[in-house]
């Protein structure tokens, strides 16, 4: 590993070598949240309010990590959320990350956003997966991805809904650089043209949102761009019958993304969905929702035992994780801290993301006194009055 990636000792740090090595529109997309970015702050922040209550003199010489999610078996509770537009912070894109993923023996997503073909993953990628879909305003593009998933192997597939609307990331309109991106390939290419970064140098090959360029070719009639058909294509009239349709045309393991109260959690089940994830997409979207931490109680109690309830967003320690499975959820899922480990380093960025993330897990269990995951409770984490 490359000295300054080995010398990283948490993910503020690779966030830090994140920062040195891209153009700061690029970092500032990946790092940035919508309007005053107070929830994307508060995602973080919420887990220091809760402290964590240790069992003392129980035999930890052996941790037990693991556990499942969408019905595959993962080494720690941990996956990698989905994330767009890859490609643009690191050459070796969604690849690398999932390479790493699956070293790591964990779960990846990817986006209907990425940078490469689904068929590409599921062929150089051994490991379990699952596919970030959207309920397009084209449900043609929607079923066209169920079947594309299945015929690949994919375990499952994360449905995101809380994307009405792009969220005003305000880092991005000062720096030129909106979501979904209104860049034509042009003014792509030319604002890569930054010093100290070039988008040919980092891709090394075609930029494009791999997943759906040929439906542009195919449908559009005059000059449209691939990011103006994408940006056309999210749908405000989406409901949960929409979930019911989506749930029966995949008929297997189905995440709703984007999920904050108890109420929407019954629903999603009640849709047919077979997991959660509570996340409010990395405080990108709906500036002010609550941090999903706080939010797992509630949802587990709404739903019980059976779906997995995902806690994504604002984890930047492994000791994040062992809260949010004290406190209900069957896991955690991260964004940024392995993005900034790709921009840093490609797969060994990732791998040390990961690696940190993991160590820092495993020696938090051992101070608690907890030497399997399915012991944790709600007695090792406790929320003190006054820090409400
Ligand atoms: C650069 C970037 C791109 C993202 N793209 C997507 C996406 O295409 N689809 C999606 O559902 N969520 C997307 N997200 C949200 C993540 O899946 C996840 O919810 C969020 O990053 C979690 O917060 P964290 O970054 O604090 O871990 C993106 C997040 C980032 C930082």
């Amino acid at each position: 590993m490359k000295g300054a990636l080995s010398r990283a000792n948490n993910i503020a740090d690779l966030r830090v070598l994140a920062r040195r090595k891209l153009p700061r529109p690029v970092f500032d997309y990946i790092d940035g949240g919508s309007d005053d970015e107070v929830t994307l702050r508060r995602n973080a922040s919420a887990f220091e309010h809760y402290e964590l209550v240790p069992d003392v003199l129980t035999d930890v010489s052996r941790i037990e990590t693991g556990t499942t999610l969408f019905g595959q078996r993962v080494r720690w509770p941990l996956m990698l959320s989905p994330t767009g537009l890859t490609r643009m912070f690191h050459g070796h894109a969604e690849l690398a990350v999932a390479r790493a993923s699956a070293k790591h023996g964990l779960l990846y997503s990817l986006s209907t956003m990425g940078t490469t073909r689904l068929e590409e993953l599921a062929e150089a990628y051994g490991g379990p997966k699952v596919f970030q879909i959207y309920i397009f305003k084209d449900r043609g593009l929607t079923a066209e991805f169920v079947a594309r998933c299945r015929e690949a192997g994919f375990h499952g597939l994360t449905l995101t809904v809380d994307t009405p609307v792009a969220g005003n990331r305000e880092r991005d309109r000062v720096n030129g650089l909106s979501l979904p991106p209104r860049l034509t390939m042009k003014s792509m290419l030319s604002f890569a043209l930054h010093p100290a970064w070039s988008l040919p140098a980092v891709t090394g090959s075609k930029f494009d949102l791999a997943n759906v360029s040929h439906r542009v070719d195919a449908l559009a009639a005059g000059p449209i761009s691939l990011f103006d058909y994408i940006g056309g294509q999210f749908d405000r009239t989406v409901t949960w019958r929409d979930v019911e349709w989506l749930a029966a045309e995949w008929n297997g393991p189905l995440a709703i993304k984007g999920i904050i109260t108890p109420e929407d959690a019954k629903r999603a089940v009640d849709s047919g969905a077979t997991g959660i994830v509570i996340s409010n997409h990395g405080g990108r979207q709906l500036d002010g929702a609550p941090a999903p931490v706080d939010q797992i109680g509630l949802v587990r109690d709404a739903i019980g035992t059976g779906p997995d309830v995902i806690c994504d967003g604002g984890i930047r320690r492994g000791s994040d994780v062992v809260k949010a499975v004290a406190l209900g959820a069957t896991a955690c899922s991260i964004g940024r801290p392995y993005l900034y480990g790709l921009a840093a380093g490609g797969e060994s960025g990732v791998d040390r993301a990961l690696s940190l993330l993991f160590e820092e897990f495993e020696r938090t269990m051992i101070l608690a006194g907890v030497n399997d995951v399915a012991k944790l409770d709600c007695r090792h984490v406790r929320r003190p009055q006054e820090l409400w």
